[in-house]
């Protein structure tokens, strides 16, 4: 079966015979997968019942039968094993956040994201997990981060929240951060407040090239 370059980034993380909770699962695509090639258990909720039916159709048609489909906001009223992966992608970080906050979660969350990845590492960091790797991929002129949280500590310096502490040497990511924020900073009026903390995060992403 054939999924998005993205959903088979995230798919390469998880490990065969996994246990998947795939919050925002959309049409499936990515649990139908994880079933056919890597034998994974999938619980695939979503908050829009219009989604869900395409869902359901989809694994009918893909003959799968590891999949249960839940109707949910996020995690409410699912059953969280410290060895399930939970995944997350293709939501905003306030929305992830919202998922998370008070709810009991795995030992691993695969996470992705296309905005705010500096808060949504603070964030998940805050609730005692570190960055096992971290991917970046382009796809139809878009770019996504996608990050392997797992629980436990590591320290972390500023650099490692505003640019990732894998993908800060990652040239690829580091040379369209620098081309999107050209892109904003040409836009800004002179004399804008936004200017000056732009300009910083370029310097910023210029010292990483330069340290590659
Ligand atoms: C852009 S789609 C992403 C689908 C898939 N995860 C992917 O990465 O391709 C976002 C999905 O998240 C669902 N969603 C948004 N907020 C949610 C929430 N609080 N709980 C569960 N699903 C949610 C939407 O209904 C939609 O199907």
């Amino acid at each position: 079966m054939k999924i998005s370059k993205r959903l088979e980034t995230i798919a390469k993380l998880i490990p065969s015979h996994s246990k998947v909770i795939d919050v925002g699962c959309d049409h499936a695509l990515l649990d139908i997968y994880l079933s056919q090639e890597k034998e994974c258990e999938c619980i695939a909720t979503d908050i829009n019942q219009n989604a869900l039916d395409q869902a359901r159709y989809n694994i009918l048609r893909s003959h799968v039968e590891t999949i249960t489909i839940v109707n949910t906001d996020g995690l409410e009223g699912i059953d969280v094993s410290d060895r399930d992966i939970i995944v997350i992608s293709g939501m905003g970080t306030a929305t992830i956040e919202h998922i998370l906050e008070g709810k009991k979660l795995s030992n691993r969350m695969i996470i992705g994201t296309q905005t705010d990845f500096e808060d949504l590492r603070r964030y998940v960091i805050s609730l005692g997990y570190y960055i096992q790797d971290e991917k970046y991929v382009e796809e139809k002129g878009k770019s996504y981060i996608i990050i392997d949280f797992v629980r436990g500590k590591r320290e972390y310096q500023e650099e490692d929240y505003r640019f990732g502490p894998i993908l800060k040497k990652n040239l690829a990511f580091l040379l369209k951060e620098e081309e999107k924020t050209i892109n904003i900073i040409e836009k800004i009026p002179a004399g804008d407040i936004d200017l000056e903390a732009k300009q910083e995060f370029l310097k910023e992403l210029e010292n990483l090239k330069n340290r590659l």
